[in-house]
């Protein structure tokens, strides 16, 4: 089983959001290929009834992790589940940045999802300084152990994301992701006592997805701005089953 998460961002219309459920429900995907959407909270809903009926499943770009409380504007594990949610982004890079996300606080969300039965995917990856230095290794096994903390025998897939590949047109090559998997997949056992599947994000085009897809320790990828657009879209949907 192979994963294609496609992360629609925030600025997506309803319309735009739609147009693009409807691409995927219309495409060939294989039985062994779970296609899964992320849209914007607000389109959560209409995107559902769109794809109800085919093999793409809904998933949610973030998640707050109190079920109950004051906190204005945060959606609950709870409210997810009743929209019919499966997989759960969390620790987003842009989370991280732009909103001050702690691997604390994405243990937290990863203890609140895990009851529900909705997956966490837990997005990981160093920045640019930290992949000229050499400190690839050093990064995610720190993020690794501060996000499955407490957290024995539980099933993460992790989206392991290098920052300064996603949305810049520039890729880690096969080699490395080879390579930087393996040791993920040795850390999460050794952290969690499980087995983890692993996907690539960051720049993933038509032009790149096929050697990503079928490169060793790649479980699957996620997508940000080719899934936004509906021609590059149906092209990678293709592309992977084919
Ligand atoms: P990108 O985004 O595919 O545009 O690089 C990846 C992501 O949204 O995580």
């Amino acid at each position: 089983m192979k994963y294609f998460i496609a992360n629609w961002k925030m600025y997506l219309t309803r319309a735009e959001a739609l147009e693009l459920a409807s691409t995927v429900v219309s495409s060939n995907i294989l039985n062994d290929a779970s296609v899964v959407l992320c849209p914007s909270f607000l389109h959560l809903e209409a995107v559902d009834g769109i794809i109800a009926h085919s093999q793409a499943i809904l998933g949610a770009q973030d998640v707050y992790f109190e079920s109950v409380g004051a906190f204005t504007s945060a959606i609950s594990v709870q409210q997810l589940k009743e929209l019919a949610v499966s997989y759960v982004l969390v620790g987003h890079s842009e989370r991280r940045k732009y909103f001050g996300e702690t691997d604390e606080l994405i243990n937290k969300k990863i203890k609140a999802l895990l009851p529900s039965g909705m997956q966490p995917v837990v997005c990981i990856g160093e920045t640019a300084i930290e992949h000229s230095e050499g400190k690839t290794h050093e990064r995610v096994d720190k993020q690794i152990q501060a996000v499955l903390q407490g957290l024995q025998s539980s099933h993460i897939i992790i989206a392991y994301e290098p920052i300064w590949a996603i949305g810049t047109g520039v890729t880690l090559s096969i080699d490395d992701v080879t390579e930087v998997h393996g040791y993920i997949k040795k850390k999460v056992k050794e952290y969690s006592g499980a087995e983890c599947e692993v996907l690539y994000g960051g720049s993933i085009t038509p032009e790149n997805i096929k050697e990503f897809w079928s490169a060793q320790n790649v479980d699957g990828v996620l997508v940000g701005g080719s899934s936004t657009q509906k021609d590059k879209l149906s092209a990678l949907l293709s592309l992977i089953s084919n």
